[in-house]
C-alpha cells in the first residue's frame, strides 16, 4: 500500500520519480505527488487527486527541475484521497516526507506538535513525521541523527524518504515493517518500495533490513542497523526484466495475465520434474531433511493466496494423510496460542511476499516451535521469502493486475508440488506420483483449451452485467475455486457475490434465490458431481438463472448457461474450473466499465494491516 521513490542524481530527477511511481501504482492510486529540490532553491511540490497521470498531466507544462527528489503513490489509510493528504508532506517549508505504512501513536504525537506550535495541513498520521523532524532539527543536529530521533518517538510500520532543502543531494530514508530498496547507479542512488519502480535506472540493488536507516547521497550511501551501527547489506543484481510491464496488445493487464497462465505454469514446472517425477533435489537435502521430520501442515495466507491454501488443504490430508489447517493471517497472528510443535510446517503463500498481515504471521510463527517455516511466493526479493526457512518460489512472473489470477493458478502448481514433496515421506505411492506429475506437466496445454472458451464466456458475461449480487457454488476443492469466483467478481464489477460449498445451500442462502440471483456453478466430473446436480436442480426449481461449467463428459440437465471444460484428473480440476471464473469477472467488468487493472478502493500489495 502506497509506494515511494526518492533519486538523488546529477542530472534531473524529476522523469525518473514519475516512472518509477507509474511502476508503483499497483501500490496505490488514489492521489499521486512528487517533490524535487535544486541546490539553493524552494522545495518544489505538485500533488494530484487520482492516478499518476493526473500528476502527470498537472506538471507538464510547469518548470520543475532538481537534482533530489521524493515521490509517492497513495492508498489512504488515514484522510480520504485529496490534495491535502497526499504526499509529499512539508514542514515549515524545510523538510519534505514521503510514507508508506501506518504510524500507530500518531493522535498522541500530533496532540504534543500542536502544544508546540506545529500546524497540520493534513488528515494523515504521516504529517507528524514530518513535523517530528523539523522539531528535532531545530533542536540540533543534522537530518540523519534527527530522522534518528524519531524513529524513536514513532510507532507502527514505515518505509519513508525524508528530504531537507537546507541539505540539497541528500535523502534519509528507513524501513521497519514496509519495504524499502536502495538503487545504485553511477553518481546516482535510488529509494524505491520495490525493485521494479527503478528497473529503467538500474539493475543493482540493496534490500534494507528492518530497522536499518540509510544516508543516501550522489556519491554513495551509507545505512546503519536498528543498533545504529555502520552495516554492510548485499548487493545484488535483479533478473527482472525492465519491460515484463508491457501490456501488448491486450486491452488489460488481467486479461493478459490470465492469457500468460499456459506459459507461467510451465516455468512453475520447469526443471522441477524429471523422468516422469518430482525431481529428486527439488528441495535439497536439507529441505528433505525437514520434510521427513512434518507430520502437520500449517498453511497461513490472504485473500487470493488464502484461497490457494484451502485447495491445499484437500491435496495434503488426501494424498499425504498429514493434517493440514489453513487460516487467514490476520486472525492467526493475533491467535493467542496457535497450537505449534516441530513436527508442523509453517506455509505462508503470498504473490508480493510483502504482505503485512502475513509477514506478522511468518514472524511470529518463527517465535514459536515450528518445525520450519516455508515461504510459496512469487517476489524472489520479498520480506516473505528472505525470512522463511524454505523457498517454494512460483515463477508467475510480474503480476500487475490488482486482481490475482496467474499468481493463484501457480501457487496451485507450487502447492501440488509441494504435496508430491512431503508425499514421497509419507507413503504417497510412485504410480501416483508419476500419475499426478503427468497431469501437471498436461496442465498447460489445459488451461489453453479453457482460454478458447472466452469468447463463449464473454457471451455468458452478457447476462451478467445488469446483476447486483451471485452466488457461486463447488464442492469440495471447488469449493475454495467458488470461493476464488466470487473474490474475482466482486472485487472487479463491484457485483456483490458469495461463494457457498453446494451443499450448504438448503442452510440458509436458498431464500436468496430468485430471477435475479444468478448462481454459477463448477462441477468437475469427480465422485461429488451427483450431489453437485441436486444442489443445482434445487436452485432451478426456485427460478435461478443457471451458469455452470461442467466437464465435458457431464449431462448437466436442464440448465439456462452451461459450458463444458476439458477433462483433466480431479486433483488439478480446481486449477482448471479457476479459469473460466476469472474470465467470465473479467468480461462482466468490461462491460460494466469499470477501471479493471485497478479496482477502486484496493492495492496490489497490503503493506498495512
Ligand atoms: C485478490 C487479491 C488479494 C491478494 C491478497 C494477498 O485478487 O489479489 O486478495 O491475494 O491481498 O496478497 P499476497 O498474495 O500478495 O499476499
Amino acid at each position: 500500500m502506497c509506494g515511494i521513490v526518492g533519486a538523488v542524481a546529477q542530472r534531473d530527477v524529476k522523469r525518473i520519480l514519475l516512472e518509477g511511481l507509474r511502476r508503483l501504482e499497483y501500490r496505490g492510486y488514489d492521489s499521486a505527488g512528487l517533490a524535487v529540490l535544486a541546490a539553493g532553491g524552494p522545495i518544489q511540490r505538485h500533488r494530484a487527486v487520482g492516478k499518476v497521470e493526473a500528476l502527470e498531466n498537472q506538471i507538464a507544462e510547469v518548470p520543475l527541475s532538481g537534482h533530489t527528489g521524493i515521490a509517492h503513490t497513495r492508498w489512504a489509510t488515514h484522510g480520504v484521497p485529496s490534495e491535502c493528504n497526499a504526499h509529499p508532506h512539508i514542514s515549515r517549508d524545510r523538510i519534505a516526507l514521503v510514507h508508506n505504512g501506518i504510524i500507530e501513536n500518531y493522535q498522541a504525537l500530533k496532540q504534543q506538535l500542536q502544544v508546540d506550535g506545529y500546524s497540520f495541513s493534513s488528515d494523515t498520521d504521516s504529517e507528524v513525521v514530518v513535523n517530528l523532524v523539523h522539531q528535532a532539527l531545530d533542536d540540533g543536529g543534522d537530518l540523519l541523527a534527527a530522522v534518528r530521533k524519531v524513529l524513536g518517538q514513532i510507532r507502527g510500520a514505515y518505509a519513508l524518504a525524508v528530504m531537507d532543502r537546507h541539505a540539497p543531494g541528500r535523502l534519509i530514508g528507513a524501513r521497519r515493517g514496509s519495504p524499502l530498496v536502495v538503487g545504485l547507479g553511477f553518481d546516482e542512488y535510488f529509494f524505491a518500495s520495490d525493485v521494479f519502480a527503478l528497473l529503467p535506472v538500474t539493475q543493482r540493488f540493496v534490500f534494507l533490513e528492518e530497522g536499518d536507516v540509510v544516508d543516501l547521497r550522489a556519491e554513495g550511501f551509507t545505512i546503519l542497523n536498528a543498533a545504529g551501527e555502520v552495516t554492510e547489506r548485499p548487493i545484488q543484481v535483479s533478473g527482472i526484466d525492465p519491460e515484463s510491464a508491457d501490456r501488448g496488445a491486450y486491452r488489460h493487464y488481467m486479461l493478459k495475465e490470465i492469457h500468460e497462465q499456459p506459459a507461467v505454469i510451465a516455468n512453475t514446472l520447469s526443471g522441477r520434474l524429471a523422468d516422469g517425477r518430482l525431481s529428486a533435489d527439488f528441495f535439497g537435502g536439507e529441505g528433505n531433511a525437514i520434510l521427513e521430520r512434518i507430520k502437520r501442515v500449517q498453511i497461513v495466507a490472504c485473500g487470493t493466496s488464502y484461497h490457494a491454501g484451502m485447495v491445499a488443504r484437500y491435496w495434503i490430508e488426501e494424498l499425504c494423510g498429514l493434517p493440514c489447517n489453513v487460516e487467514v493471517a490476520s486472525e492467526y497472528r493475533y491467535r493467542v496460542r496457535p497450537v505449534a510443535d516441530e513436527t508442523t510446517l509453517f506455509v505462508v503463500i503470498s504473490q508480493s511476499g510483502e504482505t503485512a498481515d502475513t509477514l506478522a504471521a511468518l514472524r511470529d510463527a518463527r517465535e514459536r516451535d515450528y518445525g520450519a517455516s516455508l515461504a510459496i511466493c512469487n517476489v524472489p526479493e520479498s520480506s516473505l521469502v528472505r525470512e522463511s526457512d524454505l523457498v517454494l518460489m512460483t515463477r508467475a512472473g510480474q503480476e500487475i493486475g490488482v486482481a490475482s489470477t496467474k499468481a493463484f493458478t501457480t501457487q496451485l502448481v507450487a502447492l501440488m508440488l509441494l504435496v508430491l514433496a512431503l508425499g514421497r515421506h509419507r507413503g504417497l505411492p510412485e504410480a501416483e506420483e508419476r500419475r499426478l506429475a503427468a497431469a501437471l506437466q498436461q496442465l498447460p496445454q489445459a488451461v489453453e483449451a479453457c482460454l478458447a472458451l472466452e469468447g463463449d464466456i464473454q457471451a455468458m458475461a452478457e447476462h451478467f452485467a445488469d446483476k447486483h449480487h451471485a452466488l457461486f457454488l463447488g464442492r469440495g476443492a471447488q469449493y475454495p475455486v467458488a470461493m476464488e469466483g466470487a473474490l474475482k467478481l466482486k472485487e472487479i464489477s463491484y457485483i456483490h457475490a458469495e461463494a457457498y460449498p453446494a451443499g450448504e445451500l438448503k442452510h440458509g442462502p436458498l431464500a436468496l434465490v430468485d430471477a435475479d440471483m444468478p448462481v454459477v456453478a463448477v462441477a468437475p466430473n469427480n465422485e461429488l458431481l451427483e450431489k453437485l446436480l441436486s444442489n443445482l436442480q434445487e436452485v432451478n426449481a426456485r427460478g435461478g438463472e443457471l451458469f455452470v461449467f461442467a466437464d465435458q463428459t457431464v449431462e448437466v440437465g436442464e440448465v439456462q448457461h452451461h459450458l463444458p471444460v476439458v477433462s483433466v484428473d480431479d486433483e488439478l480440476a480446481p486449477l482448471i474450473y479457476t479459469v473460466p471464473l476469472q474470465l467470465l469477472a473479467y468480461h462482466v467488468a468490461v462491460l460494466k466499465g469499470t477501471d479493471v487493472d485497478k479496482p477502486r478502493n484496493l492495492a496490489k500489495s497490503v503493506t498495512v494491516e
